[in-house]
């Protein structure tokens, strides 16, 4: 049978973007004889408009049993004062946590058109193709103790920074796995330094890395790795690294690139019994609710993110390169959506247009 895939296109743009990937999702299987049983359901806001719920139970259930899922984006100005139980975000982190996709990976890329775009100088970016894996379900946001507490006469902040080795471990071993399939050059990075947990991260990623002998890894101070990433970002193939320093190192990243419009992710879970992981693609961008309905929305974000799916999922990384060199053409050729105009005189396509450019 057809490999599976849970479409959630959510709010705002979502819709917009989704409805682009659909043509791209329709040319692999008429051209490529790549099809795949698509269903589409409801998430966010959209989900609580029609169920009182950010995601309902049958989705749920739904997105633990398909191949991979895609979503869009979730969220807007009209579910802004719910109750946060039902907020729009909560049906993205439901998912994330049935789904337990614990290694979450972002690619920070640059297409030579878009050189001009990056906060550093082009010679600096141009053809940089770097991926971020971020360890996403544990670390000092859901370590405890945590809360605000009395201390004598004053209040006390705390956080918890925690990892067991088998939370370093799967996540140290799914970024193994990547360097892999990419150029076998992995940095880890953490503050062993100053951090107990710094010290046994170091430790279990270099274990894992004996099951990995043709892997080249090393190790970073984390601060220094931020300084790295600004100064000379092509030094590094894939990095590994925690939740909280991966939220920061990745955004980071991310504008050594341009237009938020332009950055796929991808998160990954455990093995399935199909050996595929569990997983969820979707562009890193919201529901950017202030060019909603305008066809201004650039797709490529989402195009790229089912590029991912195509690598990560299917095993298909011949058609994921085809897609990618497909919006580098596009890219190439001067076609531009609003969000990445820059040059004087270009009028930009629409929504639609850029989809169907990489189409053709
Ligand atoms: P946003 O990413 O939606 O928008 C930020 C800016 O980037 C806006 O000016 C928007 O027009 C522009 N932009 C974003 N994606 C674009 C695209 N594909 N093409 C062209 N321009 C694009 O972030 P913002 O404004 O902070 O949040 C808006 C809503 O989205 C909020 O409700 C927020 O909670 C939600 N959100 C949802 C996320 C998700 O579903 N994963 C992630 C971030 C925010
Ligand atoms: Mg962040």
């Amino acid at each position: 049978s057809n490999p599976s895939l849970l479409i959630l296109p959510g709010d705002g743009i979502g819709p917009e973007v989704m409805a682009e990937v659909r043509k791209v999702i329709t040319w692999f299987g008429d051209k490529r004889d790549l099809a795949f049983d698509v269903s589409e359901d409801l998430v966010g806001g959209a989900a609580y408009d029609a169920h009182g719920v950010p995601l309902h139970d049958d989705t749920m259930a739904k997105a633990l049993e398909v191949d991979a899922v895609l979503l869009g984006a979730v969220g807007g100005p009209k579910y802004d004062d719910l109750d946060f139980s039902v907020k729009p975000e909560r049906g993205l982190l439901r998912l994330r946590k049935e789904m337990d996709l614990y290694s979450n990976l972002r690619p920070a890329q640059c297409f030579d058109a878009l050189a001009d775009f990056s906060s550093l100088k082009k010679d600096i970016v141009a053809g940089l193709d770097i991926m971020i894996v971020r360890e996403l379900t544990s670390g000092v946001y859901f370590g405890e103790p945590r809360g605000i507490f009395e201390e004598g006469n004053e209040r006390v902040g705390i956080n918890t920074q925690r990892y067991t080795e088998s939370e370093i471990e799967r996540a140290a071993r799914s970024a193994f796995e990547l360097a892999m399939r990419r150029n076998k050059k992995l940095c880890s990075m953490e503050k062993a330094n100053v951090m107990e947990s710094g010290i046994l991260w170091r430790e279990v990623v270099t274990r894992v890395g004996a099951d990995y002998p043709e892997v080249e890894l090393s190790h970073m101070y984390a601060d220094n790795g931020a300084m790295q990433l600004v100064r000379a970002p092509k030094q590094f193939d894939v990095i590994v690294t925690d939740n909280l320093f991966g939220d920061i190192l990745s955004d980071c990243a991310a504008m050594l690139t341009g237009s938020l419009g332009m950055l796929p992710s991808a998160s990954l879970g455990a093995p399935m019994d199909n050996g595929r992981p569990k997983a969820m693609y979707e562009p890193v961008h919201g529901s950017a609710p202030d060019i909603t309905g305008q066809g201004k929305a650039n797709p490529i974000a989402c195009i790229l993110s089912f590029a991912m799916a195509l690598r990560y999922s299917f095993d298909q990384g011949a058609e994921a390169d085809r897609l990618e060199a497909a919006v580098e053409q596009v890219l190439a050729d001067g076609v531009r959506t609003a969000d990445l105009l820059g040059e004087e005189g270009v009028t930009p396509v629409s929504t639609g247009e850029m989809g169907d450019c990489i189409v053709a």
